[in-house]
This record gives structure tokens, sequence and C-alpha cells, in this order.
């Protein structure tokens, strides 16, 4: 089947339920607070979401029973929103996917929940930056595996590892398509970027181990193996001549987190 191209009318699609999606996450950083419940984030992102006139694709995706994944602390991804109240001191990320007329949205963020440790911040940190890098290997011509090679070198470089059981992927009319984007690699390796493709990069980063396990009572939650945190954040982008646009980019910053970062990192 190959890498499905999006023309120009399908871009604007893509935009159009990109922005939803950014928007929807943006009121979700504005909404948590210590002692919330991750069902109240849910509902905040089911309500958000169909109040724009578009679906939440996660709500029985294969299963899933929520609108929402909420990934608390050593879940790496796919947290089931539930009865668990967060934490002063938690990390946690949340991944917003919005369908509006027929093509797919998908975004997420690590949030600090009040005043982070430093390791919280580290990982979180380290995965933010992550994502910039690979966003910035996108331009017609580069490879896949530009994007992988990015990520990886800077991660480890930075005392972490990059989690290989789950990747980026292709997304347009359904939520997962061709190709996959590993957040690991060669350089020079896998497809060559063409203008007009559409996927996510969406590098998971632990503290320690890569080796992820699933949850054997849920089939949903993914945990790192080691107990240690892990963060995540993800957006979609569409490949242009000149480079890539960010479909999902936000109209304001993240409230709690990202004037902070540039400084951490930069220490
Ligand atoms: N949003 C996730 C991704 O980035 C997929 C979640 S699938 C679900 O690909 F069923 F857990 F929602
Ligand atoms: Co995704
Ligand atoms: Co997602």
């Amino acid at each position: 089947m190959g890498i499905d191209i999006k023309n120009v009318k399908e871009a604007e699609a893509m935009r159009v339920v990109g922005l939803m999606a950014a928007e929807t996450l943006l009121a979700v950083g504005n909404a948590l607070r210590p002692g919330m419940t991750t069902d109240e984030i849910n509902t905040l992102v089911h309500e958000d979401t169909i109040r724009r006139g578009a679906r939440p694709a996660p709500l029985n995706y294969r299963g899933f029973p929520k609108s929402v994944c909420t990934s608390i602390n050593d879940v790496v991804c796919h947290g089931i929103p539930g009865a668990e109240v967060i934490q002063n001191g938690d990390i946690i990320n949340v991944d917003v996917t919005s369908i509006y007329q027929g093509f797919y949205g998908d975004t997420s963020a690590t949030f600090y929940i009040g005043t982070p440790s430093p390791e919280a911040r580290h990982v979180t940190e380290v995965a933010r930056r992550a994502l910039e890098l690979g966003i910035a290997e996108v331009r017609e011509g580069a490879f896949l595996g530009d994007i992988g090679a990015a990520i990886q070198q800077f991660v480890e470089s930075k005392g972490c590892s990059v989690v290989r059981d789950f990747v980026g992927h292709g997304i347009g009319r359904r939520f997962h398509e061709e190709p996959q984007v590993k957040h690991y690699g060669k350089r020079g390796s896998g497809e060559r970027l063409r203008a007009g493709m559409t996927f996510t990069i969406e590098p998971m980063v632990n503290l320690g181990s890569y080796a992820v396990t699933i949850d054997p009572t849920d089939k949903w939650t993914v945990r790192t193996v080691d107990g240690s945190l892990s963060a995540q954040f993800e957006h979609t982008l569409l490949v242009t001549k000149k480079g890539h646009e960010v479909l999902t980019s936000r109209p304001a910053a993240l409230n709690n987190s990202e004037t902070a970062a540039a400084l951490y990192l930069m220490a």
C-alpha cells in the first residue's frame, strides 16, 4: 500500500483537526490540579472534544474504554483514566486524539503536578527536547531514520533511554497508518520523506532501562519494568518541500512547564 500522500485539501483538513487536538490539550494543561482524578481529565477531554464538533479517537479504539490516555510517573503510555488521584510531584502524560470530518489529529504532553523532583524534571525536559530534535529533521528528502537517530543520540547523551516497543505512526483518515516512526536507529536508513506525508513523532523516554511491560489485567497500561519514571511528548506533522508543519502546534504555551524548559536544558 505504501505511505499515503495528502493532497492540498487533505492537508488542510489535517491542520483543522490538529489545531482542535492542540487546543483540547491546552485546556487540560490549564485545568490540572493536585487532587484531581484521571477520570476528571477524561471528562474534560471528552466534553471539550465534543463541544468542538469532533470525536475522541481513543474511545472504543480496539476496546480502549476511555476518551484519552493518562499516564502517570512509571506509566509509559496508554494509561486508562479512573479513580486515581494526581498528586504533588507527579508527572502525567495526557494524550489527546481527535477525529473531525474523517481526519485524525494526535498530540500529547507531560505535565508537572505541583513541584517535580529533579529526576522528574530531567526525564520530562529530555523528552520535550527529544521531540523538538526529531521534528527538526523533517523535510522532503530526509530519511525516516534521521528522526530516530537524532532522538536516540540526544536521549542517551542525557543518561536516559528510548522506548523501543512503541513508535510514532502515519496518521490521516486512520489513527495509525504507515510508516512506523522509530525513535531510535541510524541516520540515512528507512524510507525517504516526501511532501504530503503526515505522521506523528512521540518519543517515550525512560529515566532507567527502555524495557516496558503491559499490565496483564487491563491489557493496556504500559509501565517501565524497572519502575523508573517515563515522559513523552507527541506532535502530528506534515512534511513539506522546505521542511514541515507542526499540525498540532499550540496557540499558547503550556502554562505549567514550557517557560522553564529551555533554561533547564541549557544549564
Ligand atoms: N494516542 C496514542 C498514540 O499516540 C494511541 C492511543 S490508543 C488508545 O498513538 F487506544 F490507547 F487510545
Ligand atoms: Co500517536
Ligand atoms: Co497519541
